[in-house]
């Protein structure tokens, strides 16, 4: 990160080595201090928040990360989450894709070495486990998405259960490192709710391991999951878990900049847009640090056109309140021609 001008550019190094010695209130009236020299620099205002918000200048915090936004609102360093978690704004509704983009971007090449062995992450063996509890050890899906698919931790896993298998990501070097596996039919860089409301095609089966962490409001995937799904296809994924509080909140941003979602929310949101839940367990999937991190492992089902209008689950009616937006190709497998080995990246 570089301002283009020296002095300002020393000025930050300095700043951060105080930061990085515990010392935020030193720091904060240093990065002040380069105000002068680079007012409009959007990365020294991002600073002055952090060091704002750790020395406890709760305002000058808000107002530093605000003025960050506005000079830079794609917000790839993530000042939103910051202000949500100062009370500035409300809970946002997911975590800037140009920042998650970056995040993963930087995390790629030491991703499976700190996810697996630092923090002993089990998601895509459990998923597929409780696939398999829901569809039989034996059933080989004809065409498989997985979403957020990172470096194919999950795909390496479905590879040898599926035809075909296609992945998509916001993070070009989280794609880079599936791509050099071969695991996948296709890979494609983009943001997925939007990557599934363009595409056309239905799959028999929907993944997303690690992935709604960086969703809030999960009613726009969920919607999109659903039409892309077959009659009777599988939606399988893994949430943090959170308990719904006496306000009524079911889903949260926590300080670690991920949300954490409640069984009850997940569950509703699903039945609100045609998916039946199969199985739900409750696990830990990760540690963050020294703290294990609850999860929920979920597998829903996309309710078939006929039974739609009746409730699969008599004692959760609300699971099929809802009409699944009628879609003329819902049903076929209409990936069948493309099943040829081509590894095909698009970018
Ligand atoms: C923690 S990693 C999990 C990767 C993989 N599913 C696994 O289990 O190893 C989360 C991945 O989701 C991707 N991601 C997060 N939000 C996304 C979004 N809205 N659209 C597309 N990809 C997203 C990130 O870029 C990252 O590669």
């Amino acid at each position: 990160m570089t301002s283009g001008d020296l002095r300002a550019d020393r000025r930050v190094e300095t700043a951060r080595a105080l930061l990085d010695s515990g010392d935020p209130t030193a720091a904060l009236s240093v990065l002040e201090q380069t105000l002068e020299l680079t007012p409009d620099w959007p990365e020294l205002h991002f600073l002055i928040g952090e060091a704002a918000a750790t020395s406890s200048h709760r305002d000058r915090a808000v107002a530093a990360y605000a003025r960050y936004l506005a000079l830079s609102p794609d917000d790839r360093l993530g000042a939103l989450p910051h202000l949500a978690l100062l009370g500035a704004t409300p809970q946002p509704d997911g975590l800037p894709p140009a920042y998650v983009a970056a995040l993963f971007d930087e995390y790629a090449p030491r991703f499976e070495r700190s996810l697996l062995i630092g923090l002993d992450y089990q998601g895509p063996a459990q998923l597929l486990q409780a696939i398999n509890s829901v569809s039989g050890s034996d059933t080989v899906f004809g065409s498989v998405l997985d979403l957020g698919c990172g470096t194919g931790l999950m795909g390496e896993r479905l590879r040898k259960v599926c035809a075909w298998i296609e992945g998509v990501d916001l993070s070009p070097a989280m794609i880079a490192q599936s791509s050099s596996k071969g695991v996948y039919d296709a890979l494609h860089v983009s943001e997925l709710t939007a990557y599934l409301a363009n595409d056309t095609r239905h799959f028999d089966l929907v993944t997303a391991a690690d992935v709604l962490i960086y969703l809030g409001d999960l009613a726009p995937l969920f919607a999109a999951v659903t039409r892309r799904l077959v009659d009777g296809g599988l939606f399988a994924m893994t949430a943090e878990a959170v308990e719904t509080d006496a306000t009524g909140l079911d889903r949260r941003l926590r300080p670690s900049r991920r949300f954490a979602h409640s069984a009850d929310y997940l569950t509703r949101v699903a039945g609100e847009h045609g998916l039946v839940q199969r199985c739900h367990k409750r696990t830990v999937l990760r540690r963050d640090g020294p703290d294990a991190i609850e999860a929920h492992v979920m597998v829903f089902e996309r309710v078939r056109a006929g039974d739609r209008l009746h409730a699969l689950s008599p004692e959760r009616p609300e699971l099929v309140q809802q009409e699944v937006p009628e879609d003329q190709t819902a049903g076929h497998h209409d990936l069948g021609d493309q099943i040829e080995h081509t590894k095909m990246v698009d970018q």
